[in-house]
């Protein structure tokens, strides 16, 4: 085990590793594996710490639903106060199902079709972050079919170097297919202005995912509180809202987290003289380490000079250390760090090399049978699970005080061929 507690909810009691004080080898019994478990207290705690940090200044919490969209976890936060921020029709379904009204809502999205800003305009939801200058005329024509006027923000890329772990996770640097180039943002801002359905309320960015920094965010406000000035000047009365994303890191393996209380600072510093409101869209920090995968061993093997752990869940179930090279601790799940360890690859059962999980790690010896906790898994984690191989996507499971719900089921055989029909309705062509 690295250095430093990732969440307190999750410990060890005697040999085992236990959510909130359930034991998960006893849960991995009840609802089978591989299994997605979500603490939540640990959500409500770094909910609440980010709310505190951000105190000073008039914000909104806009939870990034791409992170974890369970609709249990949408809820749980939606009694704490928290909006979302959403990129898809399914997201906005998904946030109404779980009870957001159209004000608690902001949409953004690089790639949004005409039907979903319809949906999204007929929901009320507060803000659109407009990606470009095409997107504002659809935005117009859709407000215009729908006879409303169309509450935007403009996404501006401010071309900020970031620190971010893996390049498909920067998004603010030029040269992204993300946001409005900042050169471009005036001019998008003042063709906005000859659209009579649009309303524009503020200015939006995301810089990218796991930025520990605060510098980043200090030099893209700038450039942000730079343009707004300008658009003051030119006679824009109704901004309201400067949006700074998401993007604040946890730790994987003790590395350096976001600093909340430094972000909290530094924006309210920022953003207090413009008398805006703060809108933050965290995902990551708000779920990522309140939630692991619990996996069980299938096989241990030696082939080729190395030896490999095999497990039940594989890259459909969790894609990050796939996609992104991404270091996830894995731990025993019933037994002690001390017992003998040795140097294994952990992989799944995808007919992929690329499938795994961990590559040449020291790991407490497991056998077949074993269950294994891969940590911080609750964030990017189930969301990103597909049925490649045919595999049913896993359960997942909220914990909260001693107790356990089933929070998605597992999928079964049938739900993997629901959508093909057995006779095939011909149409000519
Ligand atoms: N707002 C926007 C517009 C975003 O695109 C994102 C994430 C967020 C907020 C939330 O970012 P967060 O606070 O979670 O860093 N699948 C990748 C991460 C992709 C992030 C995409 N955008 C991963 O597993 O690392």
């Amino acid at each position: 085990m690295g250095q430093g507690v990732l969440s307190p909810a999750f410990t060890r009691e005697g040999d085992v590793v236990c959510c909130e004080g359930v034991s998960l080898p006893r849960l991995a019994d009840a609802v089978g594996t591989p299994a997605y478990v979500y603490s939540a207290s640990a959500i409500r705690t770094q909910y609440r710490t980010l709310a505190d940090a951000l105190g000073r200044v008039p914000h909104r919490i806009h939870y990034s639903v791409k992170a974890n969209g369970n609709l249990a976890i949408l809820r749980l936060l939606r009694e704490l106060g928290a909006g979302v921020d959403i990129v898809s029709g399914g997201e906005l379904y998904r946030a109404r199902r779980a009870g957001y009204q159209g004000p608690e809502i902001v949409f953004s999205g690089v790639g949004k079709t005409g039907g979903e800003i319809a949906d999204a305009l007929r929901a009320g939801v507060r803000l659109i972050n407009v990606e470009s200058e095409s997107e504002l005329a659809v935005v117009e024509a859709e407000a215009a079919r729908l006879g409303v006027q169309a509450p935007i923000a403009l996404r501006v890329n401010p071309e900020i170097e970031v620190s971010s772990p893996h390049a498909y996770i920067k998004t603010g640097e030029r040269g992204t297919k993300f946001g409005i180039g900042y050169d471009q943002a005036r001019q998008v801002a003042l063709r906005s202005r000859g659209l009579p359905h649009l309303r524009l309320l503020g200015l939006d960015m995301h810089l990218g995912s796991q930025i520990p920094d605060v510098a980043p965010y200090v030099a893209a406000l700038a450039r942000l509180l730079e343009l707004y000035r300008h658009l003051v000047a030119d006679g824009f009365r109704d901004l309201r809202y400067l949006d700074v994303g998401g993007g604040l890191a946890v730790s994987y393996d003790g590395e350096r987290a976001a600093d909340a209380a430094a972000f909290g600072a530094m924006v309210s510093d920022a953003v207090e003289p413009t008398g805006l409101t703060l809108i933050v869209e965290p995902g990551r920090y708000i779920v990522g380490n309140a939630g692991v995968l619990v996996t069980r061993v299938l096989y241990r093997k030696q082939t080729g000079g190395k030896t490999y752990v095999i497990t039940d869940a594989g890259m459909t179930d969790f894609l990050r250390p796939s996609h992104y090279s991404a270091y996830h601790r894995i731990e025993s799940a019933a037994r002690a760090p001390v017992w003998a360890r040795s140097t294994v690859d952990v992989v799944g059962p995808v007919c992929e090399s690329g499938d795994f999980f961990a590559v040449d790690r020291e790991l407490t010896d497991v056998a077949a049978g074993d269950l294994l906790v891969i940590y911080s898994a609750g964030a990017y984690g189930f969301v990103m699970a597909s049925n490649y191989n045919a595999r049913p996507r896993p359960a997942e499971v909220l914990v909260e005080g001693g107790r356990f719900a089933v929070v998605s089921e597992r999928e079964t055989y049938d739900d993997l061929v629901r959508h093909e029909p057995s006779t095939l309705a011909w149409r000519d062509g």
